[in-house]
């Protein structure tokens, strides 16, 4: 028997809300069943929406599933929540560093959370010694923390989520609102305590191309559900005949119009994503060949009167993995 890190079983959460008197049912993640090996980087994809926070807050026994259950590190997540709680750190990204004490040093802060967990004095000296080594913050250990970079005070976290030496990360878009240095070095810490610490990671993201540089498996959640569970080379052959083109557009009058004539050139396959802000209208679309596509593109748009930005060839995102999905064509 294969012993996993994590294991879902029909994992479900409903919320219910009321909104001016109308009930309004939500399901957040619906009947989703994955397995994690120990030591494995597992990316979990998806849109905004898709359910992956409140997936992480279930494993993390911050909230109780609607049905279902999940087993992490072998513990039940609703029967044995405070073994389930030793065997985790947490990261959420959107926090930034505000879970940190900004009139804190780096070290004091992390003296303070390994009270909290009731790690006992002397093994969290020497893991903190041990910690802000590993995360290069050793020098700075003593600066205050409002002092730090945006990229440090990530590092302290992380630092943070590994106090009690849990084998499971669970981070929750650990890179959001970074700059492409700190995504850069974050990934890398993560890559490396996977590597070298043995670490099992579970990892949500919103973009692939983050996920498929450091998973070795990929799920992709959409409105709650696990649509695709695939190795990246998988997703990659998904996305190699995958051509995209962006049109950027001044405002126009008769957004429809527009739509409808790009739909009907025999060349696109799909709109795929129209974004309408006050100053630009901006079209994605899956094109046959983006090369032909864009002077045929350009010139419609100026029969039509339309002024035209930009039209460039794009890189495939979620969203095209999306649309493909939709439309029911295979792995
Ligand atoms: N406490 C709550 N009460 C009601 N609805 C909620 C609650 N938390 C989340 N939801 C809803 O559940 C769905 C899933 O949200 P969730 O935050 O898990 O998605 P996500 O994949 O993490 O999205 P994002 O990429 O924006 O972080 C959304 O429709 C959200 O509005
Ligand atoms: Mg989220």
């Amino acid at each position: 028997m294969v012993d996993y890190a994590l294991e879902t079983f029909d994992l479900t959460k409903i919320f219910e809300s009321r909104e001016d008197g109308v009930r309004r049912v939500v399901r957040a993640v619906d009947h989703v069943n994955i397995r994690v090996r120990r030591g494995e980087f597992f990316g979990l994809l998806g849109p905004n929406g898709a359910g992956k926070t409140t997936l992480i807050k279930m494993l993390c026994t911050i909230i109780l599933p609607t049905e279902g259950t999940a087993k992490v590190n072998g513990y039940d997540i609703i029967h044995e929540p405070i073994k389930v709680r030793s065997s985790i750190g947490w990261f959420h990204g959107e926090t930034g560093g505000r879970s940190l004490y900004w009139r804190l040093n780096a070290e004091d802060n992390l003296r303070f959370y390994a009270y909290l967990q009731n790690v006992s004095r002397d093994v969290a000296e020497k893991r903190i010694d041990a910690l802000l080594e590993f995360f290069d913050l050793s020098r700075e250990r003593k600066k205050l923390v409002k002092d730090y970079s945006t990229g440090m005070k990530v590092r302290v976290m992380l630092a943070r989520a590994l106090l009690h030496n849990p084998p499971i990360l669970l981070m929750d878009e650990p890179t959001i609102g970074l700059d492409t240095v700190s995504a850069v070095e974050t990934r890398n810490l993560l890559k490396a305590l996977n590597r070298e610490l043995g670490k099992t990671i579970i990892f949500t993201s919103h973009n692939m191309f983050e996920v498929e540089q450091l998973c070795e498996r990929i799920a992709i959640m959409k409105s709650g559900r696990v649509v695709v569970d695939a190795a990246p080379s998988i997703l990659r052959d998904m996305l190699r005949d995958i051509r995209a083109v962006e049109v950027e557009v001044r405002s126009v009058d008769n957004l429809s119009e527009l739509i409808d004539m790009l739909s009907n050139l025999s060349i696109v396959r799909k709109v795929v994503d129209v974004k309408n802000d006050p100053i630009a209208v901006t079209v994605r679309l899956q094109v046959d060949d983006e090369y032909e596509a864009i002077p045929l593109i350009a010139d419609r748009l100026h029969r039509l009167g339309v002024k035209v930005s930009s039209i460039r060839r794009s890189e495939p995102t979620l969203e095209d993995v999306f649309v493909r999905l939709a439309r029911g064509e295979s792995a």
